[in-house]
């Protein structure tokens, strides 16, 4: 039987994860499956991001993270990537008058400084326009790799004088770009790829991961579903009995 064939209720907001990071991965595919180019697969893909970034927030998703430009795709076709940074400057300039009708606090992850100054200041203008608001945290994360991230923050603690005893669980965590928030309950990567690819290294220690063979730009709110009634059904143990 479909999956989705039968009425399902959802899960309780109490079940899902707190903390959900998604991979937004297949564009390529999904373009090549059509004889289009891959850019078409990344402007698809972005309407997905949208529709889910949105959808997780009305579902009650405290924290978000999307994997959007990865310290690695910078060895991508440099069209590619021009159109990557393109799309992410539309969604920028669009999302500064529509994060008003949302209650979606904004921030981006990753090393901004190579990035183009434009979008380094409509990034900050984004941060700042949705810092007050009290719904879901959607992190992007852009020039993004979890063990850059684990190094920069190593980096800071030197900088500040700590000594080795110093150089704990609790202050790496908080010199981490997420820090503050709660650990990743859930990885979810669609596309049939099953891999990490370097992210959020350090907050999945405990993740629970649902991989899917979806494409992205396929991906609907009923995939999420599926992975949320997943996640729900895990048995977490943290370690323990
Ligand atoms: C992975 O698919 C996808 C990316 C590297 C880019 C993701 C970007 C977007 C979804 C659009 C821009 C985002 C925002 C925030 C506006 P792939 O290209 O590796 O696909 P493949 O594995 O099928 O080749």
């Amino acid at each position: 039987m479909g999956l989705f064939t039968k009425k399902r209720s959802l899960v309780p907001v109490e079940y899902l994860p707190q903390n959900v990071g998604i991979i937004m991965d297949g564009n390529g595919r999904w373009a090549k499956n059509r004889g289009l180019p891959r850019t078409a697969g990344h402007v698809a893909g972005a309407k997905v991001f949208r529709k889910i970034a949105k959808y997780c927030d009305r579902r009650g998703i405290k924290v978000l993270t999307v994997y959007a430009f990865s310290t690695e795709n910078w060895k991508r076709p440099q069209a590619e990537i021009d159109a990557i940074m393109n799309l992410l400057r539309d969604y920028l300039k669009e999302s500064l008058s529509d994060f008003k009708h949302e209650n979606i606090c904004t921030r981006f992850i990753g090393d901004r400084t190579m990035l183009a100054p434009d979008i380094q200041e409509l990034m900050a203008e984004a941060e700042e326009s949705t810092a007050d608001k009290t719904g879901m945290i959607l992190n992007i994360a852009i020039n993004y790799g979890g063990r850059a991230e684990i190094v920069h923050a190593l980096r800071e603690l030197v900088a500040d004088g700590v000594s080795p005893e110093e150089i704990t669980e609790q202050s790496v965590e908080a010199h981490l770009y997420t820090a503050g928030q709660p650990e990743v309950d859930l990885i979810l990567r669609p596309s049939g790829e099953y891999r990490l690819s370097n992210y959020l290294i350090w907050q999945c220690a405990y993740a629970e991961y649902v991989f899917m063979d979806v494409l992205w730009p396929d991906f609907t709110e009923k995939h999420l579903e599926k992975a949320f009634t997943e996640y729900a059904r895990r048995n977490r143990r943290f370690g323990g009995v």
